[in-house]
């Protein structure tokens, strides 16, 4: 009883205290414009960042409340769990050094992403004088499906608001106010992520593909970030393993990626651990890629490798997160650390025994090195394992994006070419339909060379004339393209027997620049015909840029404060077609950075 009226006073004082916090960052943010003054935004910050996550949380909510950006449970839950990981960085970093540089990068888009440190990484031998050559016999082809971003939201509930005030729809919230006015449909709908029977669906049409294997480049859990938790994001991974194990007949091979991309370095001090991910997919995936393999996941941050059964196919599964530009944790030093948990040495070691043993190698992860949420640096470090493994690589695959689209490494970034052309990534669309239609893609895999015949995106049968207002998707795919019968016309033909080479993609580029109708084709398949934005000039310009960059310096990205709303190609979106980890922090920054002047007032009137 005592104890009252000083807690009372106490509080009193924080909150006066919080509100002068706010003023001058809100303040700081709006005077932020350009790099040099976000370098200031950051120095502004950290006299609250030395007073404590909480009080850090609490000015940042105070600030998102005031400008009325989110809702404010969304405020809440994602700068709670966002901002004490900047907190961190801002403690034990300087506010306009290089790091600075990269947090301002990645927060706010007012810096470039500094220049590439200069590292070599290490490769164990140089390339044999006659590498092993891949010949095909000419074998029918064997079927691997890709799937990515499955976004499955278990909260989903049909008939409820799929047009909401919050990152994603189709929820029961307590808060909502007003009619419904787009009921969300029994099978998904634009603007959510997946509800279950979508995610069935989609399971039940790759088993009827009758596939050797499928791989699946990640993102499992809602795009809620700021109601998620552990345990929660614990029983949606288990729950989707179990539907993997029991939907499908034969083995996937996973990538790794964590809920909200936070995965601290072994090196952050005081920094949660993220093994409790690495521990629930090990469990949960050792029947497919084996026992060592699972072991590996546990212990080298979630990547692996494992041979295809019957196969000289390695499947070397990389945990990008560490190259990942919103994972705040690659921010909390000034010391540059070239390879994060070892992610670039453990590929290393992978690809030179693959070559001792006469392996092929795919590559699978969740993000793709040449996204412009890429580290150029680490970018640049897996390049060069690229360039020297060109031979046994022979494909590669990714998600995160949610567009259909691909991405060429060269031997000579300067001189891109057919003949430079090394190495071909193939990105997946998703299946959540926030921005695009459901798809999964169909592999058509030689069985000698392990190399890609053929690569068929399929889709759920009524979408192609979708219509934002109707949403039900059936339950029955289709083909909607495949990749050698678009493109090879394109570029005068392409030998049946030869397989889609990184050449053949470079050609197919080439086709783009000088054939606007059907690089307009690939523009449309990329959302698989969803609110198709119009892309000329400078966007395509860049689109053809970032398809010839897997090194993702090359790929003429260009931060630009609010990017998030910006896709990298150009393209711009509303916030509910956002890509893959929906409101985070950098969102929240951006929105009350244009709004910050005209509230200003209001809080203060309402404080
Ligand atoms: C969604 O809600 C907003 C705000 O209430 C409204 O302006 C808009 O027309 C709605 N859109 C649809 C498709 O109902
Ligand atoms: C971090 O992990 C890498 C790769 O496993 C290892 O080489 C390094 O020693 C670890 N560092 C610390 C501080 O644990
Ligand atoms: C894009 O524009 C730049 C600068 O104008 C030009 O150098 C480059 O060749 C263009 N790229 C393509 C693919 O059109």
């Amino acid at each position: 009883m005592k104890a009252l009226p000083v807690v009372t006073w106490l509080l009193t004082l924080s909150v006066a205290v919080i509100a002068s916090f706010v003023d001058d960052i809100l303040q700081a943010i709006e005077n932020a414009v350009d790099c040099g003054s976000c370098h200031t935004l950051l120095a502004a910050l950290e006299p609250v960042v030395f007073l404590g996550d909480d009080v850090f949380v609490d000015v940042l909510v105070g600030v998102c409340k005031a400008t009325k950006v989110e809702d404010a449970d969304v405020c809440e839950g994602t700068i709670k769990e966002q901002a004490p990981i900047i907190a961190h960085d801002l403690r034990e970093t300087s506010a306009f050094g290089k790091t600075g540089t990269r947090i301002c990068n990645a927060l706010l888009g007012l810096c470039q992403q500094p220049d590439v440190t200069t590292y070599k990484v290490p490769i164990l031998k140089t390339q044999p004088a006659t590498p092993k050559a891949w010949h095909s016999t000419g074998k029918t082809p064997f079927q691997v499906v890709h799937f990515s971003d499955v976004h499955i939201d278990r909260s989903y509930q049909a008939g409820t608001d799929a047009n909401c005030s919050k990152p994603i729809c189709c929820r029961p919230y307590v808060d909502h106010k007003g009619p419904v006015q787009r009921p969300a449909g029994p099978s998904g709908s634009h603007g959510c992520d997946t509800p279950s029977s979508l995610a069935q669906s989609m399971l039940s049409a790759v088993k009827g593909q009758n596939t050797k294997f499928s791989v699946f480049t990640g993102d499992v859990v809602e795009a809620a970030v700021w109601l998620v938790d552990p345990n929660e994001v614990t029983s949606d991974l288990q729950q989707f393993n179990k539907e993997l194990a029991t939907l499908l007949n034969s083995p996937v091979y996973p990538a790794i990626v964590a809920p909200i991309n936070a995965f601290p370095r072994n090196t952050s001090t005081d920094a949660p651990s993220a093994q409790w991910v690495f521990d629930t997919q090990a469990a949960g995936w050792t029947p497919w890629i084996g026992g060592p393999a699972a072991d590996s996941v546990k212990h080298m941050s979630g990547s692996y490798s494992s041979v295809v059964q019957g196969t000289s196919l390695k499947i070397l599964s990389l945990n990008t997160m560490y190259w990942y530009r919103q994972n705040y944790w690659l921010y909390d030093s000034d010391d540059a650390q070239p390879d994060p948990n070892g992610i670039l040495s453990f590929a290393s070691r992978e690809l030179e025994a693959a070559e001792d043993a006469g392996q092929r190698v795919w590559i699978i992860a969740h993000m793709p090195p040449s996204s412009a949420d890429a580290i150029y640096d680490q970018s640049n470090y897996f390049d060069q394992l690229v360039q020297r493994y060109k031979n046994t690589i022979s494909a590669q695959f990714y998600g995160h994006s949610h567009v259909d689209e691909f991405a060429i490494a060269y031997s000579d970034y300067t001189k891109q070419s057919a003949d430079t052309a090394t190495s071909i990534a193939y990105i997946a669309p998703s299946l959540t339909p926030r921005s695009a239609n459901p798809a999964f893609r169909v592999y058509d895999v030689d069985p000698d060379t392990y190399e890609i015949m053929d690569s068929r995106t399929f889709i759920t049968s009524s979408i192609s004339n979708i219509n934002p207002s109707t949403q039900i998707f059936p339950a029955s795919w289709k083909q909607e393209y495949s990749a050698r019968d678009t493109y090879g016309p394109a570029i005068g033909g392409w030998p049946a027997s030869q397989s889609l080479t990184p050449a053949f993609w470079h050609k197919v580029t080439e086709a783009f620049v000088s054939n606007d109708p059907i690089f307009q084709k690939y523009n449309a398949l990329k959302t698989r015909n969803y609110k198709v934005a119009a892309c000329t000039g400078d966007c395509k310009n860049q689109t053809i840029c970032a398809q010839r960059a897997l090194r993702a310096e090359n790929g003429c990205h260009i931060a630009t404060p609010g990017f998030h709303w910006r896709r990298a190609e150009g393209e711009v979106v509303d916030p509910h077609l956002d890509h893959c980890e929906g409101t985070g922090l950098a969102d929240i920054f951006w929105k009350v950075s244009t709004k910050v002047v005209s509230v200003t007032d209001a809080f203060f009137n309402a404080v």
